[in-house]
């Protein structure tokens, strides 16, 4: 497992027909134009945004700063499985930072990162919600509490087994 690969040649077609459903486009309706792309895509690619952009006369500028500011938007595709683990102060008094450390290095991926074969996203969080269960990570939105590096790498080893 290593570095994000290479995105592939993008279809716009869907992009402009949701340009078209959505007409006319301004501001007021940038962030459910998102969501409509982020469902058709998966995500959000800068390909599609430059796109609509250009369709729409909307400054990329604000597109992309509304995709950016919410963690709702992903402009990169993610992987199969998502491993949401917890950064805020309950988790990290007890622990968080080692879990953390044992899932990228599992992994081999940063914050934000996917894996090359596209099975694994990480993503940190400041808090999960669920302080009383601490240290927390989601993984598809399956809450784990009380977590360990090595339940963590357990957890991603059966995964891993289980895709293969
Ligand atoms: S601080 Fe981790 S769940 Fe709240």
């Amino acid at each position: 497992m290593g570095a994000t690969s290479m995105p592939e040649a993008l279809d716009l077609g869907p992009a402009l027909r949701i340009v078209e459903e959505m007409s006319p486009i301004t501001d007021s309706v940038i962030i459910p134009l998102l969501q409509r792309l982020q469902d058709e895509y998966g995500h959000v690619p800068p390909d599609v945004v430059l796109a609509v952009c250009r369709r729409t006369g909307l400054p990329a500028s604000r597109v992309y700063g509304v995709a950016t500011f919410y963690e709702q938007f992903h402009l990169q595709p993610r992987g199969k499985h998502l491993v949401r683990c917890c950064r805020g102060t309950a988790c990290h008094v007890r622990g968080a930072p080692r879990v953390i450390d044992a899932v990228r290095s599992s992994l081999n991926i940063e914050d934000g990162g996917t894996t090359e074969d596209g099975l694994f996203s990480l993503e940190t969080v400041a808090c999960l919600g669920a302080c009383a269960l601490a240290p927390v990570v989601v993984i598809d939105g399956q809450y784990q509490g009380q977590v360990t590096p090595r339940k963590m790498e357990s957890a991603l080893r059966r995964i891993v087994k289980e895709e293969s």
